[in-house]
């Protein structure tokens, strides 16, 4: 690891905007390392700068990238600490295998992302709910048109200090029936732009038609609910908590899974199944269904207020900000702000 002096003087001479917002205020540096000829070269840790790429560089036209979120917390100034980083390596890893891209270290990662989130510790906002988010990715940099996998390759860690992404309001979710997020030995598991570039048409279309988050249903029934563009999904069934099995069509969350062990935990019963958006209705219709929400890094967990159907049907959930929902967001970010016990031993705080 080289850490310039450059980026000292930058993050030293760095002052940060009272109201952040999310993913608009970036640390003025950022970790860097290259792969080619089959190795990965040390990190270096250099100013926040422009990259040089030329114009045929694959990531361009092929799309050859993958990406990680996740956060540093210091609550009260009890930090820097980050939650289950060794968990966003691993689905690097294997974002990085679906794509044809070399995997990275443990060394080389968790390297990066702890010095960038030492180095900007003094910019980690302190008020509950907000944090340092961090954006590990990595893009194919190879220079020619053809279409083969790069031999060369870019990793990068970003750090943005940021405020809540929701402002706490419960959301209003579009059920999608026409377009498709992923299909089964697709890349939908995969933390990879694609994706997120094939759910935007349909967040315009949600927009337009007054909602916040769409709904995505599985390519081969149309009927099993999958996740949302950039979050898990989760219903609270008679006392019980339901969410969609992982499969090669949805990305396994780790905010998802943590929530899954908390409500164990909590003695809540907790069933992973093919969940049908047509049961799924009638239950909140009969009232079975009170509470639904969405999860991940950046929302940690948002409630849902209603589904919605494009023919104009509505679904309003019973409890907006329903008890299971609100006791699970408590414990977890609890935990992640070490306000809480960690029994799970999730956090990492971060000491020289
Ligand atoms: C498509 C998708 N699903 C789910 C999630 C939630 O994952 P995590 O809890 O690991 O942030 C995310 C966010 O990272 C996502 O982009």
């Amino acid at each position: 690891m080289k850490i310039h002096q450059e980026a000292i003087d930058a993050i030293e001479n760095f002052s940060m905007p009272d109201n952040v917002g999310f993913g608009k205020v970036m640390l003025p540096i950022m970790a860097q390392a290259t792969y080619k000829d089959g190795q990965w070269s040390q990190v270096e840790v250099i100013p926040y700068q422009k990259l040089e790429l030329d114009p045929t560089c694959k990531v361009l036209h092929y799309g050859q990238e993958i990406f990680e979120g996740m956060k540093a917390y210091n609550f009260k100034g009890n930090g820097p600490n980050l939650f289950r980083p060794e968990e966003n390596l691993k689905r690097f890893n294997k974002s990085a295998v679906r794509m044809a891209m070399p995997e990275i270290s443990e060394e080389l990662f968790m390297g990066a992302v702890e010095e960038v989130t030492w180095l900007g510790r003094n910019f980690v906002p302190k008020r509950s709910g907000e944090s340092l988010y961090l954006r590990p990715f990595m893009i194919a940099s190879e220079c020619n048109l053809g279409i083969k996998p790069s031999e060369e390759f870019i990793f990068l860690v970003l750090a943005s200090p940021v405020g809540s992404y929701f402002s706490g309001a419960s959301i209003k979710v579009l059920i999608e029936r026409d377009m498709i997020r992923a299909s089964s030995g697709g890349m939908g598991a995969a933390k990879t732009g694609g994706n997120y570039a094939g759910s935007l048409l349909a967040a315009i279309e949600t927009k337009k038609l007054g909602f916040d988050q769409t709904l995505w249903l599985s390519a081969e029934d149309k009927e099993s609910i999958e996740e949302m563009s950039g979050m898990n999904f989760f219903s609270v069934i008679n006392g019980e908590l339901h969410t969609p099995a992982i499969s090669d069509t949805i990305l396994d969350g780790i905010t998802r899974r943590s929530l899954i062990d908390l409500a164990k935990s909590e003695g809540i019963k907790v069933s992973e199944y093919k969940l049908g958006i047509t049961e799924l209705l009638e239950k909140i219709k009969s009232g079975e269904c009170s509470e639904c929400f969405a999860c991940g890094t950046a929302a940690i967990l948002t409630p849902i207020a209603s589904l919605h159907d494009k023919s104009g049907e509505s679904y309003p959930l019973k409890q907006e900000h329903g008890p299971v929902a609100k006791m699970l967001r408590d414990n977890l970010l609890g935990i992640q702000e070490l306000s809480i016990e960690d029994k799970f031993s999730w956090t990492k705080l971060l000491k020289k």
